[in-house]
């Protein structure tokens, strides 16, 4: 195998809610793979299932039928105790509204993942003061989310879901609250600092200028994938490449 290395495997994903009567096919059949290192975007209009792929993506949903396949590990068979240890292990993520706690100050905030893995005070904020050197953020390392903008409390978040150097992170609408000029710096910011790292970034967002900054687009309509476009010609594919652990005899 080459450099290209699937990092995430969707096959038959489904996704059916029961509303009353009604169901509603959030995902409709979605299948494809995406391999290590790229920034990808999964772009829709409002209701076309981008939250509920992400969010089944990361362990948050479970899927009504499909396999997920993440870091080589199948999500959809494992149990609540497990995905939360899954995601504490290998998945940051970036939230539109960017949770971060108003009496912690920057340093604070970045820092919080890792008293989670147990490391001393004195690591934790040389670590976090390191990830916030790397959003350009040093001189407001000492400000509370109140005393910045919206744009810098999003780069605290960035900060605060890379500083556990997860390998993949998963993001939702991360621009919907600040202003176009905002937004773009936080696309080139994340994108430049995944790269650093070989990380995987996913993003979901209803903004087609936006989606263009990924390496590799999906477009989703009504549940499915109608479109992929892969700009960097490597690191995508609506095959299924490998799924470890099951249907061996259909690897390629
Ligand atoms: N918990 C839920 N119960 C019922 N329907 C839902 C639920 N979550 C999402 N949906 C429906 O599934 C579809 C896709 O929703 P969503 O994934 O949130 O879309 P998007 O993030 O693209 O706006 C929509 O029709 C939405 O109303
Ligand atoms: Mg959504």
């Amino acid at each position: 195998m080459g450099a290209a290395e699937p990092v995430i495997s969707v096959r038959d994903l489904y996704k059916i809610y029961r509303v009353g009567e009604t169901k509603v096919r959030a995902l409709n059949g979605v299948s494809f793979t995406i391999d290590r290192g790229n920034f990808c975007s999964i772009v829709g209009a409002s209701g076309s299932g981008k939250s509920t792929l992400l969010n089944m993506l990361a362990g948050l949903e479970r899927p009504t039928k499909g396999e997920i396949v993440i870091a080589g590990e199948h999500m959809e068979t494992k149990t609540e105790n497990q995905l939360v240890a899954f995601r504490r292990e290998h998945i940051g993520f970036i939230f539109q509204s960017f949770n971060l706690l108003g009496t912690m100050n920057a340093v604070e905030n970045v820092a919080l993942p890792l008293t989670f893995q147990g490391m001393d005070k004195k690591k934790r904020n040389a670590k976090a003061e390191e990830m916030l050197e790397l959003v350009g953020l040093t001189k407001y390392k000492k400000h509370r989310p109140n005393q910045m903008s919206g744009g810098q409390q999003q780069r605290v978040g960035v900060a605060r879901a890379l500083v556990v150097e997860p390998e993949i992170i998963f993001a939702d609408e991360p621009t919907g609250n600040l202003d176009s000029n905002t937004s773009v710096e936080v696309m080139n910011l994340m994108k430049k600092v995944v790269r650093e790292k070989n990380q995987t970034l996913v993003m979901v967002t209803h903004d087609n200028y936006l989606a263009g900054f990924a390496d590799i687009i999906l477009r989703i309509k009504d549940g499915k994938i109608i479109e992929i476009e892969d700009k960097r010609g490597t690191g995508v594919s609506d095959e299924i490449i490998s799924v470890p652990g099951k249907d061996r005899e259909k690897h390629e």
